[in-house]
């Protein structure tokens, strides 16, 4: 008798990090597992969003998105990712990064067509790419620092291969790709005339004078990328579900018509409150990073207190930590399952960002995107790992 469900879902599981989250609910534990903030969202973001409403912009806009908020957009990834996208060819407003990477690949891929996906990787790349047909090659990202071997990334391209996935500043690793790292993949890209598709959510969450590059500001690389932002992180609205894709009129065509069957269009009201977040000046983007400048020293030297060896990171808000200090558990899902259920504190098993697991199983990763008075109480909680 055939399946009343699809081949395509049975592929992949329910996520690791949403069932870590409600694991988190259900035992009272502090939610480090989920990257979303627990403060408020800025004040003056929130009335745009109660403004919009009011002044009735609660219908289907264009469906890939109001030409104001592309042209804000546009604006937006010339000033700090020096691309430059014309609003009505070249700039899709989407729901969040994650229908914008969907809707990608959807797009360029056909069935058996193989993409490059760097492991450790964001689980959705994984469904992603099986939903939309692609056969996954990886290529590890290295500890201590996170680099890639560059023979081992050349010698995965070949006729087939159609796209490769970046994620910079990258979760879980926290690592932020390098020009000079950038510039080789580009060559490849070249080469053997493949697209990259770069996740830059994190784009504005950066330490230690990183520096964040678009892959698709360099050289011989306007035409074969599809850039992907959102507001989630940098406006702490991740519930907001605003993100967007730029991209060459010809790959942009062809990614709203799958965004288009998939959504319609992005929340109206708040891609016209986006206009007013979008064009906030320097000092929103260095008070932002400062914050979690904060965050990231304060929950790493916690981790550390408690037996953890961090990766620290120069960029996004996660840190994959070491759980070789805890040799009692038998992997990093159990301590992850003893934490959230006798420590009170969830966070996520390592092996889950891996297509090899064993590769993750010495790691956790926490998220520190959180208030300081839950950092803290956090940090009073993993005491009680010490002494467990
Ligand atoms: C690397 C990466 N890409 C995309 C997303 C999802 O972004 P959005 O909320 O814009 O859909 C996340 C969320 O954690 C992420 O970590």
């Amino acid at each position: 008798m055939p399946s009343t469900t699809s081949d395509r879902v049975a592929q992949f599981t329910e996520s690791v990090i949403r069932e870590m989250t409600r694991l988190a609910y259900t035992h009272g534990a502090i939610n480090m597992a989920q990257g979303y903030p627990d403060f408020a969202a800025p004040e003056d973001i929130k009335e745009a969003a109660v403004k919009a409403i009011r002044d009735d912009h609660n219908q289907y806009s264009i469906t890939w998105g109001t030409r104001e908020m592309r042209a804000a957009v546009a604006e937006k990834v010339a000033r700090f990712n020096r691309i430059h996208a014309e609003p009505d060819t070249g700039v899709t407003i989407c729901c969040g990064g994650t229908e914008a990477m969907i809707s990608a690949l959807l797009a360029i891929v056909n069935p058996g067509d193989e993409i490059i996906i760097f492991e450790p990787f964001y689980e959705n790349y994984g469904p992603d790419a099986i939903m939309s047909g692609a056969v996954r090659r990886y290529v590890t990202l290295r500890e201590p620092d996170w680099h890639f071997d560059p023979d081992e990334l050349a010698a995965l391209f070949n006729e087939k291969t159609k796209a490769i996935i970046i994620n910079t500043p990258n979760n879980p690793t926290g690592k932020v790709f390098t020009r000079e790292e950038l510039k080789f993949i580009a060559g490849l890209c070249q080469k053997w005339d493949v697209i990259a598709v770069t996740d830059e959510i994190y784009e504005h969450i950066l330490y230690s004078g990183a520096e964040h590059v678009s892959i698709g500001s360099l050289d011989g690389m306007t035409d074969r990328t599809i850039t992907i932002s959102s507001l989630s992180k940098t406006f702490s609205v991740t519930g907001w579900r605003l993100g967007y894709a730029v991209a060459a009129p010809r790959l942009t065509h062809a990614l709203r018509k799958a965004h288009d069957f998939l959504t319609v269009n992005a929340p109206t009201p708040l891609q016209i409150a986006s206009l007013y977040a979008l064009r906030l000046g320097q000092e929103y983007y260095e008070r932002l990073a400062a914050e979690y400048r904060e965050r990231r020293d304060f929950m790493i030297a916690a981790l550390e207190e408690t037996g953890f060896r961090c990766a620290v990171p120069t960029g996004a808000y996660y840190t994959m930590a070491d759980i070789g200090g805890f040799s009692e558990f038998g992997s990093d899902t159990e301590l992850a399952l003893h934490m959230v259920k006798n420590i009170g504190v969830a966070c996520v098993p390592g092996s889950s960002f891996y297509r090899h697991a064993h590769l993750g199983r010495n790691r956790l990763r926490f998220a520190f995107c959180k208030r300081r008075e839950t950092l803290e109480e956090a940090a009073r909680r993993l005491k009680k790992l010490r002494n467990s």
